[in-house]
């Protein structure tokens, strides 16, 4: 069964989303295989946001990332990366559709609630980096 590597952000966990957002995927059929709240550090952003390292808002997104706790978790279903990319909407939330979790929650790129894997690679390399 397909995995996938989902975050929710500080400020979903600050907003107090949490609820909301599992239950999204709850409801959609979606497994909760791993799941643990942390502060991530430098060390583990840097790594699972490698691809972004010298892009203009990678600072931004670096402090933003430590400036809470985070949950991670590990999703399991049928289709389940592509299904979660659209139940989280487009990156930038002006773009997001409203019924997405970014589309109804968010308003800024950086802070954008969650993050998900974008390919069965990606997932591979997230659930190392996250839970190994
Ligand atoms: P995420 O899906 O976690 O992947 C990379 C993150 O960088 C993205 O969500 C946003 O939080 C952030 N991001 C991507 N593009 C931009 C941008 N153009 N400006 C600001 N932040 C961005």
């Amino acid at each position: 069964m397909e995995k996938t590597l989902v975050i929710i952000k500080p400020d979903g966990v600050e907003r107090g989303l949490i609820g909301e957002i599992i239950s999204r995927y709850e409801k959609k059929g979606l497994k909760i295989v791993a799941c643990k709240m942390i502060k991530a550090n430098r060390e583990i952003l840097e790594k699972h946001y490698a691809e972004h390292k010298g892009k203009s808002f990678y600072e931004d997104l670096m402090n933003y990332m430590m400036g809470g706790k985070v949950l991670v978790m590990v999703l399991e279903g049928n289709n389940v990366i592509q299904l979660i990319r659209k139940m989280h909407g487009s990156t930038n939330p002006i773009d997001a559709d409203m019924g997405t979790i970014r589309g109804d929650f968010a308003n800024k790129t950086t802070e954008n609630i969650v993050h998900a894997s974008d390919s069965k690679e990606s997932a591979e390399r997230e659930i190392m980096i996250w839970f190994s």
